[in-house]
């Protein structure tokens, strides 16, 4: 059986994300993509990989009626339109902030507040590797956000088997690329301005710290740097554990367990080879993510490395596999492809 499927906000990043995802996945097929800059243009117009695909930008003001309405578009669109969305679509599925937090007074303290906090707890948050099951049933999906997304994959099995608690100290340093901003743009993402740099954006106090806390129950010290990648989210957590007795088996055991099935996630051993500890180069393009981890006796410190594609398992890539879920199709249908090795910079 075949779906139908409309982005909204098609012509930014995540949007024509999701645009080359969908022209080959077998059982979703757009209907609507819509701009209200490039109304009336067509879809190379903005996004040159997809020139072949023969379809116009529409505006989103009338909705066409389909199974799925993806809906990448600035913060705050969403939850102001999302009756709109939901008539429109039996399935909703949100790339942006509105949907991903369940305490509405998280909005108030990390957002401008939430115009629909009656709505937030029927929200799933998009990640398959952590709410698989709710997945299946959901009608609205809320896409986790890229640095929180590459952070909580390197985290969560530590939690979920209670190596680590609450009561664990964790530093979160990520680096991310040039795309995660957005095709709109903006002084600092100048390329002027932006080129070469390695700049911290947001040393504490990050959004994205609110769904991190959420999903695994911890607080963690977040800072992002801005660095010069296009593509690509590096998280590296540095963990210093109550417990100080951790070993290897223990932390790979952790890992396995609750990775040993996922199709998108691959473990690193940081046992050889140039990229023997995750790389976004490695992943750009893909859904995956990888992860590797070392001990640091010395220091009683745990160190855990996280690389993805901010806009596909960040984003785009893991609407697509959330979606998948949630219509009972094969998981990584649209998503099994492999990046390019060697390539310059993402
Ligand atoms: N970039 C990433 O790596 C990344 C990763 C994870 C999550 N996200 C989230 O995903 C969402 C989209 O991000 P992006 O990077 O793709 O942004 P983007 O490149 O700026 O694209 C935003 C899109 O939304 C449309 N739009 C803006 N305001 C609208 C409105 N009021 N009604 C309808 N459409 C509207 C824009 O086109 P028109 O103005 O022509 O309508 C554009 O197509 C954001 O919420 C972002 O936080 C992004």
């Amino acid at each position: 059986m075949t779906f139908s499927a409309s982005v909204i906000g098609a012509s930014g990043f995540t949007g024509g994300e999701l645009l080359r995802i969908l022209c080959d996945h077998p059982e979703l097929e757009i209907s609507q993509v819509t701009s209200r800059k490039y109304s009336g243009r067509s879809i190379g117009y903005t996004h040159p990989n997809l020139r072949d695909l023969k379809l116009k930008y529409s505006s989103p003001d009338e909705l066409d009626p389909v199974d799925v309405l993806f809906t990448a578009t600035p913060h705050g669109v969403s939850m102001n339109q999302i009756d709109d969305f939901s008539e429109a679509a039996d399935l909703v599925v949100d790339l942006s902030a509105d949907f991903r937090l369940k305490d509405p007074k998280k909005y108030d303290e990390y957002y401008h507040g939430h115009s629909r906090p009656e709505l937030l707890n029927q929200a799933v948050y998009g990640l398959p590797e952590i709410h698989r099951e709710d997945l299946k049933s959901a009608t609205l999906i809320a896409c986790g956000g890229c640095n929180s997304t590459v952070t909580l994959l390197g985290l969560y099995p530590l939690f979920q088997t209670g190596i680590l608690t609450e009561k664990d100290t964790i530093v979160a340093d990520i680096k991310v690329g040039s795309s995660e901003g957005g095709a709109s743009g903006s002084t600092s993402s100048h390329h002027a301005v932006r080129s070469g740099i390695v700049r911290p954006y947001a040393p504490t106090g990050h959004r994205h710290e609110a769904e991190i806390e959420q999903e695994i129950g911890a607080k963690v010290a977040f800072t992002v740097h801005a660095v010069d990648m296009i593509r690509g989210a590096s998280a590296t957590c540095h963990i210093f554990p109550n417990e100080p007795n951790l070993t290897k088996p223990m932390i790979w055991k952790a890992y396995r367990e609750s990775y040993q099935n996922e199709p998108f996630v691959n473990l690193l051993s940081g046992s050889g080879g140039n990229y023997r500890y995750p790389e976004p180069k490695v992943v750009a393009g893909t859904n995956n993510v990888e992860i590797a981890f070392e001990i640091d006796k010395r220091n009683n410190r745990l160190v855990v490395f996280s690389a993805i594609d901010n806009m596909m398992k960040g984003s785009a890539g893991q609407a697509i596999h959330a979606t998948n879920i949630a219509l009972g199709l094969d998981e990584t249908m649209g998503l099994a492809y492999r990046s390019l090795h060697p390539t310059g910079s993402p």
